[in-house]
């Protein structure tokens, strides 16, 4: 059966099975929760008709999906099987620094070769990924990129459980690669991919049984674009935000995902034969991502969706809170080169400072000092008209105002700020170590957009 036909079946096929989708190898051993995980150069049909080399978990796009349970210990066994170094980040979990994937901020780089045992145990269910955390222009953007998904510690009742992986792909019509980064685009939005996939593939097609309960985890694993999703043909129910689950679900009327950002929905199968289709929007016009059609009904017809438990984040003390400004700005093309005569472009600044070419050498003080067990608000501020999707490691944030308006508070790993946008963003300091803050845009984190935090 090739992928099409897999991916098409899979949410029959899998539903309500605690299993990895797609090809991971699970080993049995002590431990239930234990893969063998590779990067390696591949080559995929992304456009049909054409092979692309390609970067690869396991050899395969889509990257396996990881599947764990919370509060059940995981273990990773990572080879880097790249000509190049790189390290393995858990984007959204909660587990110490030593696990963290950040090369020199909490391990050595895995080089060509090397082997590094990754084990934690995932506190908090959700919609989590995963990701190299060198290199990301191309590490990343060649296809790097896979789902990690926490079951619930008591599993929840969906008929269907869907892992969408949203990216575009730089790559002409014949599945050339075009550029990754063009420093004209670096300084604005990034560098947008031309060929839109789910799961590595435009537009797929999946069948679920009328009346069926339905999670789609999405994931917006690109590099560069803001998703604004909507759904068509059924009504739609956000039910976790970056993999957390919110306090009372809404439905979906149009909800954007910056890089690195996630959003589950649920819905319910309309009768048979019906369609539903999820798209973005960019301006006016809708483009598709997937699209589902109602099989014969082989279940209960149902009308309402199971809750989600809300993760055991830790509650900010917001009377003891201290808050700290952060203002991201533009500054202009400045180029400085190095003695090789490369030049590292800064476009972008946290509080007037930026932090480029991340390296041994090159690790800047802290942007903030927490102290351990306190309690903060970050109050970011965008004095820019760009997106930008900011991103800390390590822990997660209780939004409370959005551009200056106070919202039904609900948990994140990324605060997306628009155009101007500003947010208040809450979270006790509970994780000892220096954890990466940064821009999930991949080129404005490469060209300045990027610090970390220490807790301790
Ligand atoms: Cu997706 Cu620094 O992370
Ligand atoms: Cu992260
Ligand atoms: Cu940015």
């Amino acid at each position: 059966m090739d992928r099409r036909a897999f991916l098409q079946l899979s949410g029959i096929s899998l539903a309500s099975v605690a299993l990895p989708q797609w090809s991971l190898a699970q080993v049995k051993t002590d431990i239930e929760y234990h893969y063998k995980l590779t990067a390696e150069p591949s080559s995929a049909e992304l456009i049909p008709g054409f092979q692309t080399s390609v970067l690869t978990f396991n050899g395969n796009i889509p990257a396996p999906v990881i599947r764990a349970r919370q509060g059940k210990p995981v273990r990773i066994e990572f080879t880097n099987k790249l000509n190049e170094p790189t390290t393995i980040h858990w984007h959204g979990l909660r587990i110490p620094i030593e696990m963290d994937g950040v090369p020199f901020l909490s391990q050595p780089p895995v080089m060509p070769g090397e082997t590094f045992v990754y084990e934690f145990t995932p506190p908090d269910a959700g919609t989590f990924w995963y990701h190299p955390h060198m290199n990301s222009t191309v590490q990343l953007g060649k296809g790097l990129v896979g789902a990690f998904v926490v079951d619930e510690a008591e599993p929840v009742d969906f008929d269907i459980d869907e892992v969408l992986i949203l990216k575009h792909w730089h790559l002409d019509k014949k599945g050339e690669w075009k550029a990754l980064t063009r420093p004209r685009y670096a300084a604005r939005m990034g560098t947008p991919g031309e060929w839109g996939t789910a799961n590595g593939i435009h537009d797929p097609q999946f069948s679920y049984p009328a009346g069926s309960r339905v999670r789609l985890r999405i994931a917006n694993v690109d590099n560069t674009m803001t998703y604004n999703l909507r759904m068509k043909g059924t009504d739609a129910q956000v039910i976790a935000i970056d993999g957390n689950p919110v306090s009372s679900p809404y439905p979906l009327d149009q909800h954007k995902i910056g890089p690195g950002m996630r959003l589950d929905i649920g819905l319910i199968m309309p009768d048979e034969g019906q369609h539903v289709a999820l798209e973005y929007l960019l301006g006016k016009f809708g483009f598709p991502v997937a699209g589902f059609t109602a099989t014969a009904q082989t279940g209960d017809i149902h009308s309402e969706l199971p809750s989600l438990p809300i993760n055991p984040v830790p509650v900010p003390d917001l009377d003891t809170a201290e808050t700290i400004n952060f203002v991201f700005e533009w500054e202009g093309a400045i180029s400085p080169t190095d003695e090789a005569g490369n030049t590292h472009p800064v476009f972008w600044l946290i509080n007037r400072r930026a932090w480029e070419g991340m390296s041994k050498d090159n690790i800047p003080e802290p942007v903030a000092d927490l102290t351990l067990g306190h309690s903060y608000i970050f109050e970011l501020r965008n004095n820019t008209q760009y997106h930008h999707p900011i991103h800390l490691h390590g822990h997660t944030f209780l939004v409370l105002e959005m551009d200056g308006k106070p919202v039904t508070p609900f948990h994140t790993d990324t605060v997306l700020l628009g155009k101007n946008g500003r947010a208040k963003a809450a979270f006790v300091a509970d994780n000892p170590g220096s954890w990466m803050y940064h821009c999930h845009v991949i080129e404005h984190m490469k060209t300045g957009l990027m610090g970390y935090v220490r807790v301790s």
